[in-house]
């Protein structure tokens, strides 16, 4: 028997200990007892990182909804699979069973079907934080269609760019969409992306604010209709292990948005045992993650994590702000909400705002508080601690990527003791390690360096879609035969990790990646503008903020710069998406350079973080003088 769940301190070291000495084992035995396959596999694992080619489970069959939804029926067949929290208050939450489930997934797996859609086929999913996208990204799994989910709040160029790229024949939309008190035009900035796009043929539309929108002849269908003559039922497609689940985009250092390939088994394996032990979930609890499915977060843990051990998973439409503060308390009192994980930029938020926001609030119902996608500073791990949890919830610091799949560094509530900061022990058949400058592992502790993986695990990415070349060499590269997560971190003298941020030129600002190419692209398109680079500084609530560095071609030296300020960040928000506006702006006669003529991107960011005494050495630049000069101008 494998211990599938974690219950003390001893009993984690002997299962880790076992995880690292039989990985093949140890896997094997988790995913013998606790799924549905419908042949087993030849082997359980093959890998090599120079290649790099890794499989886990190959040879078995499977499809990952019955193990989500349909091996549940019988036992769980009338309980909660989601509950849905409009953004509006006031009306009524909804809770789908996981029959309902089971009939919702099926009718839209019909529909995308009758529509051409086949195993293997992309569809790209950009809709709000309603149920249809839950049941979307389930129904293309059922199919063996890869979805592509693209969050919402991304723009028309950005959404294009991420359909192309995989080569999406169908999107999943809505009319629109609520946040807060504003509303979105999904719609209108589908059309704007389809204009680029001319291998969409098909644009199902939920009708969810009732908008006038226009609806194009021959390409766009209002989806419940269709829904409403679909068959209830689906034979769900058998998939083998190592078949595409679904493409996820993330920022990279440079260049265009990386679409990371997820695959079946190893995927559904590891987020559903994680989930398990991270939340230390229990039959009846109700469970809270407030990501947008848009991302990885809600991808494994809102959606295929918590359904594959046949939990309840709330799905909240709105924002932490609206009608006021206090909205999640008063959802995780209204739920009953046991897990709550949410990122740090909402903590911050939150925690500057009256106590009273809290404390009207009946919050006993919380077991478990985790938080993920950026550091998560001292200050606001207390004030989590002590307000959120009374102190007698634990914390669960989650460190994870988009490339890995699941959580791999994280305490285990009720069985690691935390230190704030610290994301603490790696997960069973996690084998972190640390690397120095010069590309060797540095076994002691008490030190810091690069973060690296040095074995797989089952819920990797496989690739980057379409450019195998470009995951080896971003992964793989860097250090010879481990996996390069692009963060630094520090272990401590008993092992304890404690992730200290990225060491790349990937910007997390408000728990959202981005990288610097496609922002700055998209000020290159200024008639005004000669060249731009940008950098992250600190920001109190957002982790970070974006500082652009500007050279402005002569044309526009007579321009007011506050005008050129706000049509920058226009054309940003057109380009990417509000999230990568810039805070600060600062026009430049040059860019400090190597003599290659890379942007030194390093002296940047001291220099908009105000450390300039700290510059290094500069004498090596091309252009050393213009560092000065952007010393004296800063803002
Ligand atoms: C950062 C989110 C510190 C890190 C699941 C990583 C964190 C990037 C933590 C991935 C954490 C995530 N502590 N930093 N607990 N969790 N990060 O792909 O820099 O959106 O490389 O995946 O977020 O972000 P992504």
């Amino acid at each position: 028997m494998s211990s599938y769940h974690i219950k003390n301190l001893e009993e984690y070291y002997k299962v880790y200990r076992k995880s690292i000495r039989e990985p093949e084992l140890f896997w094997e035995e988790i995913a013998e007892e606790h799924f549905n396959w419908h042949k087993k596999w030849d082997k359980v694992l093959s890998w090599d990182f120079k290649k790099p080619e890794v499989k886990w489970f190959d040879g078995a069959k499977l499809n990952i909804t019955e193990n989500c939804i349909d091996r549940h029926l019988r036992t769980r067949g009338n309980k909660t699979a989601i509950i849905f929290e409009p953004n509006n208050p006031d009306e009524e939450a909804l809770h789908i069973t996981y029959k309902q489930l089971h009939e919702r997934v099926n009718r839209l797996a019909n529909v995308l079907t009758n529509k051409g859609i086949k195993k293997g086929d992309r569809v790209c999913i950009y809709l709000p934080m309603i149920p249809e996208l839950a049941v979307s990204v389930l129904a293309c799994a059922r199919i063996g269609a890869i979805h592509s989910v693209v969050f919402a709040g991304f723009s028309a160029t950005a959404l294009a760019t991420r359909i192309n790229d995989s080569g999406c024949k169908m999107v999943l939309t809505s009319d629109g969409s609520y946040r807060g008190n504003k509303t979105i035009d999904l719609k209108g900035i589908v059309d704007e992306a389809l204009t680029k796009c001319p291998e969409v043929n098909s644009v199902l539309v939920v009708k969810r604010i009732h908008s006038e929108i226009t609806m194009l002849a021959g390409r766009d269908n209002w989806l419940q209709p269709l829904l409403n003559e679909a068959s209830a039922t689906y034979e769900p497609e058998i998939m083998n292990a190592e078949d595409p689940l679904f493409i996820l985009y993330t920022s990279g250092s440079t260049g265009n948005p990386k679409g990371m390939v997820h695959t079946t088994a190893g995927y559904m394996v590891y987020t559903a045992y994680t989930f398990k032990n991270v939340f230390n979930y229990k039959e009846d609890d109700i469970y809270w993650c407030t990501a947008d499915i848009g991302w990885i977060t809600g991808h494994s843990y809102i959606i295929y994590g918590p359904l594959a051990n046949g939990a309840t998973t709330v799905m909240f439409e709105g924002v932490p702000s609206y009608p006021d503060y206090g909205r999640f308390w008063k959802i995780v009192e209204k739920h009953k909400v046991s897990q709550f994980y949410t990122a740090p930029t909402a903590i911050r938020a939150l925690a500057k705002e009256k106590l009273d926001y809290v404390d009207q609030y009946n919050l006993s119902s919380l077991k478990v508080l985790g938080t993920v996608g950026e550091p998560i500073n001292e200050e606001a791990w207390h004030w989590y601690n002590d307000n959120i949890g009374k102190k007698k919830s634990p914390i669960v610091d989650t460190w994870w990527q988009t490339e890995t799949g699941g959580i791999l560094i994280s305490p285990i509530p009720y069985v690691t003791p935390t230190i704030p900061t610290f994301a603490c022990l790696p997960l069973p058949g996690v084998q972190p390690c640390l690397m120095d400058e010069n590309g060797k592992e540095i076994k002691t502790n008490q030190v810091d360096g690069r973060l690296c993986i040095k074995y797989p695990w089952p819920s990797m990415a496989r690739t980057i879609w379409g450019d195998h070349q470009r995951y080896k060499e971003t992964y793989f590269s860097a250090y010879k035969n481990t996996y390069f997560t692009g963060d630094g971190a520090l272990r401590d003298t008993v092992g304890y990790y404690r992730i200290t941020g990225r060491v790349d030129d990937v910007i997390i600002v408000s728990g959202h990646n981005l990288g610097t190419a496609p922002i700055e692209d998209a000020i290159n398109e200024h008639p005004a503008v000669a060249e731009s680079a940008i950098v992250g500084f600190p920001d109190d609530i957002r982790g970070n903020a974006l500082y652009g560095f500007v050279i402005l071609k002569e044309t526009g030296k007579d321009r007011k710069q506050e005008n050129l300020r706000k049509e920058i960040n226009q054309l940003i928000t057109e380009h990417v998406g509000p999230i990568a506006k810039l805070k600060k702006i600062q026009f430049t006669s040059g860019l400090p350079k190597t003599r290659s003529g890379k942007i030194m991107r390093r002296i940047l960011r001291k220099i908009a973080c105000n450390e300039t005494e700290h510059l290094g050495d500069t004498s090596t630049l091309l252009n050393p003088e213009v560092v000065q000069e952007i010393i004296g101008h800063v803002l």
